[in-house]
This record gives C-alpha cells, sequence and structure tokens, in this order.
C-alpha cells in the first residue's frame, strides 16, 4: 500500500478490542468453569488462532463476531487434540498456551509461521522444566515447534532475566496446577493483565513491588470461574494515531475508551515528555483494567531519553515512537530494548533501516537506537517484514514524508488491527483529501 503527505487528521475512533486482554479472557475462559463473556474482542489473526488452538482442545467457542462466549470445561478439562496445534503469527499465544500444557495429562505439538518459529522459547522452556514439565525444542534450536508431554507440577520461585509478561503469565498458568506456591520476580514490572484477570477468575495471586524486582506469586487452584470480560481498546493501536495526531499538522483526533492500565501506558509519559498534547479524559475501569478517551492534537516534538523501568510499558509501541522522534527537534535516546530484537521481527534492524531509506539520521546502538530528529523525511519502499506494528508504523511516517511511502506487505495489520487502514483513511478524509492505495 502507497502513502503520501495529508494535511491534518481530524475525527473520533474507536479502536479495536486490546490484544493482551482478548487472548487471556479466550485461555482463562477454556479452564474455567461455566461460561466467560467476552464484550469488544479482538477480532485479530492473533486473537483467533488462540480460538482456534482451545477449539482443538474440545472447548466450546462461539464467535459472533461482536461477543465471545467460552463454555470453559474446568482446569482439567481439555482434551488432547488430535492434530499439531497452530500459534500463527502469536507469541503470546505459544509463550502462554505452553504454561497450561505443560499440566495437562496428555502430550501435544505446538507451531507457529516462520516469525514464530525463530523466536527464542528457552525463556520457557527454561522455568517450565524446572517445575517438571517435559517439554523440548522439536529442532534443538531454542525454538517452535516444541514438543510438550504434561504432567504433575511444582512450585516455583523464579528469577526471570527479562522483564516479559509472556515469560510471567506462562509461569503463572503453570503455577495454577502446581503443588505449591509459584513466583516469578522480574527485573521491571511488564503488564500485569494476568495477574488482573486471573483474580477476576478466582484465582489466588498477588502481585508486589521489591527493591529487587518485581514479583507476582500464585498459589495452586482448585477451580476458576467463567467471568464476564469487557476488553477496552488496545493502546498499543490507539499508539499509531496519538503519534500521528502529534505528527500531522492541523490535526485533533478523540480515541475513545482505550485501555490505560499503568503497565501498558508509558507511551503517554513519553509523548507528553516530548512536547505532546494528550488530555485522559473520562476515565472508568472494569474488571480492573482502567480505561479512559484520549484527546491527541498536533503539537511540536522535541527529543528525550526513554530507559529503564518504563520501557516494558511501552515495548510494542517502541517502533512508532522512534518515528515520531524524527519529526522531534533534538535527539532521542532509546535505551535498554534489547527485546526488540525478538519480536515479531527485528524491530530494531528494521526501524533504522527503513527509517534511514526515508532520510532519517538514525543509528542502531546495541539495546536501542539514537535518532537525531527535525529533518524532513521522503518516501521510499519500506518492508514490514510482515510485522504488523512496522507496517503501522510506516503508513503513519508516510502521512509526514515528502513524496510517496510504500509499505510492502502492508496487509499484516491483520494480526492485531484489520480495520487500521479504513480508519487512519477516515481521519485523512476530512477535508476530501486521502492517501493513495
Ligand atoms: C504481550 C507481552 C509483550 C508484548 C506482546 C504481548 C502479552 O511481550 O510485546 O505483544 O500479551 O503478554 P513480552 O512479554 O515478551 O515482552
Amino acid at each position: 500500500m502507497k502513502f503520501r503527505n495529508v494535511s491534518g487528521l481530524r475525527g473520533e475512533v474507536a479502536v479495536p478490542g486490546d490484544k493482551s486482554i482478548s487472548h487471556r479472557s479466550i485461555m482463562f475462559g477454556s479452564i474455567a468453569r461455566g461460561i466467560t463473556e467476552v464484550r469488544h474482542f479482538l477480532q485479530g489473526a492473533d486473537c483467533l488462532s488462540t480460538i482456534s488452538c482451545f477449539r482443538n482442545m474440545g472447548i466450546d467457542i462461539e464467535n459472533n463476531g461482536g461477543a465471545v462466549l467460552v463454555r470453559g470445561k474446568g482446569l482439567r478439562g481439555l482434551q488432547q487434540p488430535d492434530c499439531v496445534l497452530d500459534c500463527g503469527n502469536s507469541g503470546t499465544t505459544t509463550r502462554l498456551i505452553s504454561g497450561i500444557l505443560s499440566a495437562q495429562d496428555f502430550s501435544v505439538t505446538l507451531t507457529g509461521d516462520a516469525s514464530i518459529q525463530k523466536r527464542p522459547m528457552k525463556r520457557i522452556i527454561e522455568p517450565l522444566s524446572l517445575m517438571g514439565a517435559r517439554i523440548e525444542s522439536v529442532n534443538g534450536n531454542g525454538c517452535a515447534p516444541l514438543r510438550i508431554q504434561g504432567g504433575p507440577l511444582h512450585g516455583i520461585s523464579y528469577r526471570s532475566p527479562v522483564a516479559s509478561a509472556q515469560v510471567k503469565s506462562s509461569i503463572l498458568l503453570a503455577g495454577l496446577y502446581a503443588d505449591g506456591e509459584t513466583s516469578v520476580t522480574e527485573p521491571y514490572l511488564s503488564r500485569n493483565h494476568t495477574e488482573l484477570m486471573l483474580r477476576h477468575f478466582g484465582a489466588d495471586i498477588r502481585s508486589e513491588e521489591r527493591s529487587d524486582g518485581a514479583c507476582a506469586c500464585v498459589r495452586p487452584a482448585r477451580e476458576l470461574y467463567g467471568a464476564s470480560i469487557d476488553v477496552p481498546g488496545d493502546i498499543s493501536s490507539a499508539a499509531f494515531f496519538l503519534c500521528a495526531g502529534l505528527m500531522v499538522p492541523n490535526s485533533e483526533i478523540l480515541l475513545k475508551h482505550v485501555g490505560v492500565n499503568p503497565t501498558r501506558a508509558g507511551i503517554l509519559q513519553v509523548c507528553r515528555a516530548m512536547g505532546g498534547d494528550i488530555s485522559v479524559l473520562d476515565p472508568s475501569e472494569d474488571s480492573g483494567e482502567p480505561a479512559a478517551d484520549l484527546l491527541v492534537r498536533s503539537s511540536s516534538l522535541h527529543g528525550t531519553v526513554i530507559e529503564g523501568a518504563i520501557i516494558p510499558t511501552l515495548i510494542d509501541e517502541l517502533p512508532m515512537i522512534a518515528a515520531m522522534a524524527c519529526f522531534a527537534e533534538g535527539e532521542t535516546i532509546i535505551r535498554d530494548a534489547a527485546e526488540l530484537k525478538v519480536k515479531e521481527s527485528n524491530r530494531l534492524e528494521v526501524m533504522v533501516k527503513n527509517l534511514a531509506a526515508m532520510g532519517a539520521d538514525v543509528t542502531e546502538t546495541e539495546d536501542g537506537m539514537i535518532i537525531r530528529g527535525g529533518r524532513p523525511l521522503h518516501g521510499a519502499v519500506v518492508d514490514s517484514r510482515l510485522d504488523h506494528r512496522i507496517a503501522m508504523t510506516f503508513a503513519v511516517a508516510g502521512l509526514c514524508a515528502e513524496g510517496e511511502t510504500e509499505v510492502l506487505g502492508s496487509e499484516c495489520v491483520d494480526i492485531s488491527y484489520p480495520e487500521f487502514y479504513r480508519d487512519l483513511e477516515r481521519l485523512a478524509s476530512w477535508r476530501g483529501l486521502s492517501f493513495v492505495q
């Protein structure tokens, strides 16, 4: 798809449901007893992969495109699938489901697309094995396909070297089935949707911030109970409009009912530190998850430093923030973000390459990048590497660059935001202007 300069973005957007919360609602609903009703479920390819995995294990999941009904069969109600479970492009599906499968009394093989088969799984294989799981990388390279022979598990106290909600959640889910308490300490607090939602389903789980990191601790569960879930809009999807609204002159965008859980909302802090005009309006809370409307207006931006504890709270937004930094005066430094190398693509490498192709002054570092902003970007042909967040980032960058920007593989936005181009086009067409398709 091709994009060109627009002279303003105006209007309202209700971004689709949060991807992390949507995944968890299906997984926890499947292993809970009774019905779980999920409203504003994200109908993106990743969350549909999660639904299909649990259907293959005998769970009745009704998806009418609006609400989703999960008829859970309890902690011990999953059946051995008669096929390989396909997690598609989804790291969350692969890692979280592995925690659950480690405790089942059957064996199963999990796989996914070419990207998933390159992503590191040792980070869950190691702790789950310490709990007693028999889990192996079929090709011996620490990646999927994974073969898991479930069985009895022990509780462990695990110190994770990375601040990763996927690692933390995988271990906590296995911990529901263990013979004693399980705790995970991570260097910085990562998104806490698992902790909040498991509590909502009746699990005994607590979290605390300690001097040596953030700790979550779960006790073995006898049963979880189906619950009602209202999924807020995904702040990681809203991020593209937040940044576009700040970057494109003459813009004013209202983003309705976006999740603003503090473990996800680092982008709001960073935008403000860069001089961005963002108001948080009409706050509310559903099942412990805070949400609000976000009003964003074009702003004159300056560089900042992004590092340390804030990184896990905006990890998926860093590609968009890096592109925005090209339009900010002065230097922006991103540090402590080596995790970007092991996302759906190597996001450090891809961002630096694509931004440089558009004329940006950007240098890759070991764990981040340095962007010297304030010089105009020009259109270019950029490869999304089939990474949804990269595709959306360069669609937005293309709206602020001189000339035409072509994003290769742009259809991959299906993973997290199937209606993205339609929503962007609507905001761009307030004066009858549009980007090129
Ligand atoms: C997710 C956690 C993050 C994030 C991913 C979704 C989750 O990954 O990048 O898009 O739902 O738990 P890590 O926890 O591995 O950093």
